[in-house]
């Protein structure tokens, strides 16, 4: 077997064994194959696709690179996952995930930093002072047995394939492929070990599929994987169209969940929740698609889901104090009120240019292991289909970076389209693919 053979057969379209795919992703991760052959499979693999097969053996591969987990043996109980495929203002775990744990399911999550424009739920959990993401196996297993659920930053040894070959496919532009984001998402969720995962498949401007047939296909090929392997999984397909909820960044996002677990949601927010958590909770045996939407919204309402996120942040080292009183997530240093110029509806709001003014802000990695300023956000006031007077305030830029707030602020106005009369009403929940 050669490299050089593998890397034609793909280019000539040809489907690939597992034993070719399996010699290519070892050799790679052990450095004997090349990052320019590499490269050259991932651009052959984006232009011909993998067959469903091949997206399998891809992924078995990758998860073999490094450390498995079964959380359910630990803990004697099912454990439920979630996922999301990466958009802007989506902090959805932190309300999805409580609200199982106030349910009685456990939910192990590892979650990822911020990538390009998409934040990353750990940045975010890290704005509250003191809490570790970076937790042993025996914490983060100890920390879902008492608080119900734990998040965890991905360790060194979860796949390490996919850190090398996401890195590559960062540098040759082939990260929007379908086996690929499938694998690289799969191998990590199954090398997690939770017996159900719901998959949260953003569609739209501010996602990595823009369109609803590749969203479709990425998450048909997710539960495929997912099956193959044993698992029980869904997909929701959700809008991205508009940044989810009034929120941008990391501290104002962690406000935004909080105060959604106290009852204050905006209506996009709390439907993706919702359904994610009761997708969840249906998973994990709960009862039919109806119940499991009733129990999440009591244990929502009821104060129940709140209570459990304040008990992972405690065993997690932070300080539960900052659920209660916001200041102590940073106060930032600058802020900049962005006042409308003209009257009517508002349309649409550029969703990917909303990820990018916030990272300008300081809320995310400009390069890779760079620091991010966890004051730094988007607090919108006017959300799509809102009516906005001339003078009124859109929003409210944050920061504590020596950035050019003023030049954010002038491309935050340039977000908004208008129109004279109400837009439709665009769903936030497009569809679910259950197994
Ligand atoms: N998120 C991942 O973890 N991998 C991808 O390829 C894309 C999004």
């Amino acid at each position: 077997m050669t490299a050089y053979d593998i890397i034609m057969k793909k280019r000539r379209g040809s489907e690939l064994s597992n034993d070719e795919i399996e010699w290519i992703t070892k050799g790679f991760v052990s450095g004997d194959i090349p990052d320019y052959q590499m490269s050259a499979l991932l651009m052959a693999i984006c232009f011909n696709g993998m067959s469903p097969e091949e997206t399998s053996a891809l992924t078995s591969a990758m998860i073999n690179s490094g450390d498995t987990y079964a959380p359910s043996k630990e803990l004697g109980q099912i454990c439920i996952d979630k996922h999301s495929t990466g958009g802007i203002g989506d902090k959805t775990t932190l309300i999805a995930a409580p609200i199982c744990a106030a349910c009685g399911v456990y939910v192990p999550k590892m979650s990822g930093r911020g990538l390009g424009h998409t934040g990353g739920t750990i940045d975010k959990l890290e704005a509250i002072p003191g809490l570790r993401t970076s937790l042993t196996h025996s914490e983060f297993i100890s920390i879902i047995r008492e608080a119900g659920f734990a998040i965890s930053g991905q360790t060194g040894s979860l796949v390490p394939a996919d850190k090398k070959i996401y890195a590559l496919r960062n540098a040759t532009a082939t990260v929007d492929s379908i086996p690929l984001i499938c694998s690289s998402i799969m191998s990590k969720k199954l090398a997690t070990g939770a017996d159900g995962i719901v998959l949260d498949v953003k569609v739209g401007d501010g996602a990595f599929m823009k369109n609803y047939g590749d969203a479709e296909k990425l998450a048909e090929a997710m539960i495929r994987v997912g099956k193959l392997a044993g698992r029980k999984c869904t997909a929701v397909l959700t809008n991205m169209e508009k940044p989810l909820g009034m929120a941008v960044g990391n501290a104002v996002e962690v406000v935004e969940a909080i105060e959604a677990l106290k009852g204050n949601c905006p209506e996009d927010l709390y439907e993706i929740s919702i359904t994610l958590a009761a997708e969840m909770l249906f998973l994990a045996g709960l009862g039919s698609p109806e119940k499991c939407r009733e129990l999440a919204s009591e244990a929502l309402s009821s104060g129940k889901a709140l209570k459990s996120l304040e008990k992972m942040a405690e065993l997690q080292g932070g300080d539960p104090k900052a659920l209660y009183d916001y200041t102590l997530l940073g106060i930032p240093t600058h802020t900049k009120e962005v006042i409308s110029d003209r009257d009517g509806y508002i349309s649409g709001i550029s969703c990917e240019k909303t990820g990018l003014i916030s990272l300008s802000l300081g809320a995310g990695r400009k390069v890779k292991g760079g620091d991010i300023d966890p004051t730094a956000g988007i607090i919108f006031n006017k959300t799509v289909g809102d009516y906005v007077k001339k003078g009124e305030s859109l929003g409210k830029l944050v920061t504590s970076s020596s950035c050019d707030i003023d030049a954010a602020a002038e491309e935050f106005i340039r977000l908004f389209r208008f129109s004279d009369a109400a837009p439709e009403k665009a769903p936030s929940v497009i569809k679910i693919i259950r197994n």
